[in-house]
């Protein structure tokens, strides 16, 4: 037979793929070996694993977690959350040409990164995040990754420093790097990455200052070096990164005498350079854009802030600048226009001036969705305006600690949602806040140190509900200071409750119904004039670890169920007109110092003198029908009173175990609320 030229044109090409293909299936075989030996390697993978088998090498693309291109070549290994155990050694990267994506993340890896690693050279998205027991550091091959777009390395338990060949990587548009654990300092080389969106170094170890040609990655959207140990000034070509959005700064040591101008970008929206050691001016174009949203630059040392510093800023929904120098007029501390304001603290700082509430000024008449305002600890005076207790989105007030006078007003309104009031420390006069009755969600109300006086008025429109906070998620952590001791523990906020009315000019008797109120753990009552007896059944209250009734006119026995509080461990009865028996008990008998029972009538027994035997125990009859409205008013006030600070271990944009407890966190809770609600 003879060939037509055509025939044999079609079998010289057969003959030709099927030639070409061989290698192609060698090639393959090699991916299903190199896969195959690798599982072989870990322990226990052979039920998320079980389908890679060289028995089944013809069918490598229907294996579980892989993916290929129409070669049949692996283009992609996805292995998430497969509890894998053990390492990469032998995973033999060369053998892999074609793969564009390795996802290794949440496993149980150990051991180190392979150099061979830059031998994926086809690699665009690497994801090795989450095995806490990876070692050693970055290999320098990474920088073969010419193509790589998206590296996520993170919580792994590495170190060393972040190699300068990352700057190789021209493709590069996200990099995280949080918690892996990076020493030495950022490499100037990270300039070249001039397509990067995302760069996050955050909870490492980094040293240095923040380089120069970091204002050459102009796409840059978020950047964040929280926690770590920078130092130095921020380098003012950061101006030029004017795609950036969020920018996160906190807890390193970064400084110098002035914040460099940043309202380059005009889609800033986040700022956040909490706990460093900035100082100066706070500049005042940080706004031009309008789109800042979070400014939080609480513990560091800036000293003032430009009247117009708010001018622009339409979006503002949260200021901090918590413990910082600012002397400043309070009106210069929010614009004009923030009206989308929901935080604002400036606690700590020496503030000036009053809050005024005439119909030319701003504050607060305007600020319909203000939910926390904070002000303590600075030298604001004058009277409160009535209009405070119209915000209806406030959740949390604290005026402590300034020089506010007068009579704290009455309206006729308390929104339901204020559920914290902190007044204390100012020189407040008259009697209980009237307008309080209305709060009916409250929490805490905190009065002390202010010249108040009570008459009992009539308070029976109030309601005490158990608030439950189901809307946020955070353990808080709870310190105070007790009479030089100082008590720490971790609670949820419910239920947690304290409450302290001392020094005021508290008359009449202690009302029993303050004894029902079963959560109460610490309760000041001291420096007042209370007068009558220590309710009788007081030892209901089994929770109490401190009680002060001190410096008060209380008469009769301490009554007998007394020797119930099981948990006191702080008590305060001296100067008062008691006397009789101190009642025992093993709590009781632990509280050694006669000093807690001092300046009374007549008290006897441990510790202090055995009582004369004659003595009889007359129980002295207190009225019990005591008003119902003093009742509603000390569950109320109940709700909790804390004393001291409420320091928070939140959960806010990151966890750790080791986040340090301090007052500025309950912002960020709230702050992680607001967040959540966007
Ligand atoms: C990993 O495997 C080793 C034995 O190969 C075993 O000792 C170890 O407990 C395993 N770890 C986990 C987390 O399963
Ligand atoms: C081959 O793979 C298929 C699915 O991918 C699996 O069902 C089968 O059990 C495997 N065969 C062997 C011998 O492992
Ligand atoms: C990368 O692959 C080449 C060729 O297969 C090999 O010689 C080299 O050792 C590999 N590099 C690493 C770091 O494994
Ligand atoms: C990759 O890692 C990050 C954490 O770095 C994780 O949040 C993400 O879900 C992972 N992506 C994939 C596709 O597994
Ligand atoms: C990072 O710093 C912390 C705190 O100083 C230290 O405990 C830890 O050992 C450091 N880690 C590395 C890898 O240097
Ligand atoms: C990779 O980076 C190193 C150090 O930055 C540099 O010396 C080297 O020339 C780079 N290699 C390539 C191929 O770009
Ligand atoms: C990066 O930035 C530095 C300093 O700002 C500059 O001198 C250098 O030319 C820039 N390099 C590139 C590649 O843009
Ligand atoms: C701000 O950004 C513009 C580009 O939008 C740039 O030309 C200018 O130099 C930047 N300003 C500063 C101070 O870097
Ligand atoms: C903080 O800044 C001040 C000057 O602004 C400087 O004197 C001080 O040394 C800095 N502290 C730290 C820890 O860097
Ligand atoms: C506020 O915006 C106006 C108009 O865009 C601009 O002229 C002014 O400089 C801005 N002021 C501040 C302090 O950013
Ligand atoms: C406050 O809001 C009212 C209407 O909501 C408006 O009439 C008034 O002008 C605003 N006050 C200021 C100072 O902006
Ligand atoms: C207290 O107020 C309630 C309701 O506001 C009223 O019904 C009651 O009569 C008042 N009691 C006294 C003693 O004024």
């Amino acid at each position: 037979m003879k060939l037509h030229p055509v025939d044999l044109f079609l079998f010289s090409c057969t003959c030709l793929l099927l030639c070409a293909a061989t290698p192609v299936r060698a090639a393959i075989r090699r991916e299903a070996e190199a896969l195959v030996n690798w599982k072989d390697s870990l322990a226990g993978a052979d039920g998320s694993l079980g389908s890679w088998s060289l028995a089944n090498s013809t069918s490598l693309c229907s294996w579980t977690h892989i993916s290929c291109n129409s070669a049949g070549h692996v283009t992609g290994l996805d292995i998430t959350d497969r509890s894998l155990n053990g390492t990469l050694d032998r995973f033999d990267c060369s053998a892999f040409p074609h793969l564009e994506n390795l996802i290794l993340f949440r496993n149980g890896l150990y051991g180190t990164i392979p150099a061979g690693i830059g031998n994926l050279t086809s690699l665009v998205g690497l994801n090795i995040s989450r095995n806490p027991y990876l070692s050693g550091a970055i290999p320098r091959s990474i920088g073969q990754l010419k193509h790589l777009v998206v590296l996520r390395l993170e919580n792994l338990g590495l170190d060393g420093t972040l190699p300068e060949e990352i700057g190789n990587m021209t493709s590069l548009e996200v990099l995280t790097l949080r918690s892996v654990t990076l020493t030495g300092s950022i490499p100037l080389t990270i300039g070249m990455l001039v397509k990067l969106r995302k760069l996050i170094l955050d909870y490492n170890n980094l040293t240095g200052s923040i380089p120069l040609e970091i204002g050459n990655m102009t796409e840059l959207q978020e950047l964040s070096f929280s926690r770590n140990y920078l130092e130095g000034q921020l380098p003012g070509t950061l101006s030029h990164l004017i795609k950036l959005q969020d920018m996160y700064l906190s807890e390193n040591q970064l400084g110098g005498h002035t914040f460099p101008e940043l309202g380059n970008s005009s889609l800033l929206r986040m700022v956040d350079i909490r706990m460093n050691n900035f100082s100066g001016m706070f500049p005042s174009s940080i706004c031009v854009g309008g789109a800042l949203r979070y400014l939080m630059a609480a513990y560091n040392g800036f000293t003032g802030i430009h009247k117009q510093t708010f001018q622009n800023c339409t979006n503002l929904k949260y200021v901090s600048f918590t413990a910082n120098n600012i002397v400043a007029d309070l009106r210069d501390c929010f614009g004009e226009h923030s009206r989308q304001l929901e935080v604002l603290a400036f606690s700590q700082n020496q503030l000036y001036g009053s809050i005024l509430a005439d119909e030319s000024e701003t504050f607060p008449c305007n600020y319909t969705l203000l939910l926390f305002l904070d002000l303590s600890n600075n030298a604001l005076d004058g009277s409160l305006p009535k209009c405070l207790w119209d915000m209806p989105s406030l959740e949390f007030m604290d005026l402590s600690s300034n020089s506010f006078t007068g009579v704290v007003p009455f309206s006729r309104t308390c929104q339901d949602t204020l559920s914290n009031l902190h007044l204390a420390n100012n020189h407040f006069t008259g009697t209980f806040p009237l307008a309080l009755k209305k709060c009916k969600n409250l929490i805490t109300l905190d009065l002390g140190g202010n010249s108040f006086s009570d008459d009992f008025t009539n308070f029976t429109g109030m309601v005490h509900e158990e608030k439950s906070n189901d809307d946020v998620e955070y353990e808080e952590k709870i310190q105070i200071v007790w009479k030089n001791v100082d008590y720490a523990y971790t609670t949820t906020i419910t239920g947690l409750v304290g409450i302290d009315l001392s020094g005021n000019f508290l008359s009449q008797e202690i009302p029993g119904g303050l004894t029902t109120l079963l959560g109460i753990r610490y309760l000041n009552l001291s420096g007042n004039h209370l007068s009558g007896c220590i309710p009788e059944d007081i030892g209901n209250l089994l929770l109490l670890e401190s009680l002060d009734l001190s410096r008060n006119q209380l008469t009769g026995e301490i009554p007998p169920s007394f020797a119930g509080l099981k948990s006191i461990s702080a008590l305060n009865l001296s100067s008062n007109g008691l006397s009789g028996r101190i009642p025992t008990s093993n709590q009781l008998q632990t509280l050694v110092d006669p000093s807690i029972y001092s300046n009374n009538l007549g008290l006897c027994g441990f510790p202090l003198e055995d009582c004369v035997s004659s003595a009889t125990s007359t129980q002295s009859e207190t009225s019990q029908a005591e008003d119902r409205e003093k009742l509603w008013f000390y569950c109320f006030v109940a709700a909790g009173f804390i004393f001291g600070f409420w320091l928070y271990c939140g959960i806010f944009f990151f966890r750790s175990e080791t986040w340090r407890c301090a007052f500025y966190q309950h912002v960020d809770n709230l702050q992680g609320r607001v967040t959540k609600k966007i």
